[in-house]
């Protein structure tokens, strides 16, 4: 990933160099290294797949973070708090040049049109959040918007290391599903610590989705729970906007037991998943991909 900042303009690689050091939990790249590993795949199209998926989400939170306005990402400043919009544009621009390039240095056609209807799946993702899911409470309409914007990648990081790998069309199909419900539990986590999460740790601003208009899981548990609650009654019309109502909502579902509802719901996929590894023989990297399951739930960052 950081070869792909060399010989560029220097703010630009400035700004790459920011990116990077800020880490993140790298979940995705270990995720396709532990599935290629396990499946014999050969190095280097995994150090080029995982680069690739990680530089293609990099991408994605710099354009996400300066659409939601968002100044903190990995407990550093984002680029959106310390430069302009279209110097923010152009770097996330460059990130998906670079990721795109990774993914064809694996030299796999099939695995190259996976990477580039995934991209399309998430932005479609996002503009559909953007137009028509604001202050939305609809189940069906929150399971697709997190597919799209989460799970997607977690299905084609999984998908595409099996597909680099000797392995059977039933083996691939395993490995998305396995990709697939992780990512699911994913996202819902991420939603479950907008309410609960600590902050600092986290290292992004919390408590914020039900202020953009975002009804997610908790909430969705709260609202069918209480339907005649007057701020759940005020999201579909708007009420999302208004600030001091958000924030007693955002308490009511703190102090109730949406969380862990959604919680458990969250572990459901983390099962779903684990059954797939089943199919495998044991060996270190099974081992790690059930570990790696079970801290996507377990985690508090
Ligand atoms: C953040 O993803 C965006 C979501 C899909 C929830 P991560 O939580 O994997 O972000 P980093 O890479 O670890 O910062
Ligand atoms: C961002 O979604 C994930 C993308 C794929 C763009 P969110 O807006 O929910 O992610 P965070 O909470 O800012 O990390
Ligand atoms: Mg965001
Ligand atoms: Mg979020």
């Amino acid at each position: 990933m950081r070869s792909q900042a060399d010989e560029n303009h220097p703010d630009l690689r400035a700004a790459l160099e920011h990116l990077l050091a800020a880490g993140g939990k790298r979940v995705r790249p270990t995720l396709s290294s532990l599935v290629g590993n396990m499946l014999g795949a050969p190095l280097e199209k995994l150090i080029n797949l995982g680069a690739a998926v990680e530089l293609l989400h990099t991408a994605t939170l710099v354009h996400d973070d300066l659409i939601d306005g968002s100044l903190l990402r990995r407990g550093t400043p984002t680029l959106n708090a310390r430069w302009s919009p279209p110097a923010t544009v152009l770097t996330g621009d460059f990130l998906f040049a670079r990721a795109a390039k990774l993914a064809a240095d694996t030299d796999h056609l099939p695995l190259m049109k996976l990477f580039s209807d995934t991209l399309a799946t998430i932005v479609n993702g996002e503009l559909t959040q953007m137009f028509t899911s604001r202050g939305l409470v609809n189940r069906d309409n929150y399971y697709k918007r997190i597919y799209a914007k989460t799970a997607s990648l977690f299905e084609m990081t999984s998908r595409a290391a099996a597909m680099v790998s000797p392995a059977s069309e039933d083996t691939v199909e395993a490995m998305r599903d396995f990709g697939y419900q992780i990512g699911m539990a994913f996202q819902i986590v991420d939603d479950i610590l907008d309410f609960n999460g600590d902050q600092t740790t986290v290292g992004k601003p919390l408590g914020s989705d039900l202020l953009n208009g975002l009804v997610t899981l908790p909430a969705i548990y709260f609202a069918e729970t209480n339907p005649g609650d007057p701020d759940v009654l005020s999201l579909p019309n708007g009420g999302w906007t208004n600030n001091e109502n958000m924030t007693r909502l955002v308490e009511k579902i703190r102090s109730s037991s949406c969380t862990k509802k959604a919680m458990s719901e969250a572990e459901q996929h983390v099962d779903r998943a684990l059954v797939r590894l089943d199919e495998f023989p044991p060996c270190a990297e099974r081992d790690a991909l059930e570990n790696l399951a079970k801290y996507i739930v377990d985690r508090k960052i």
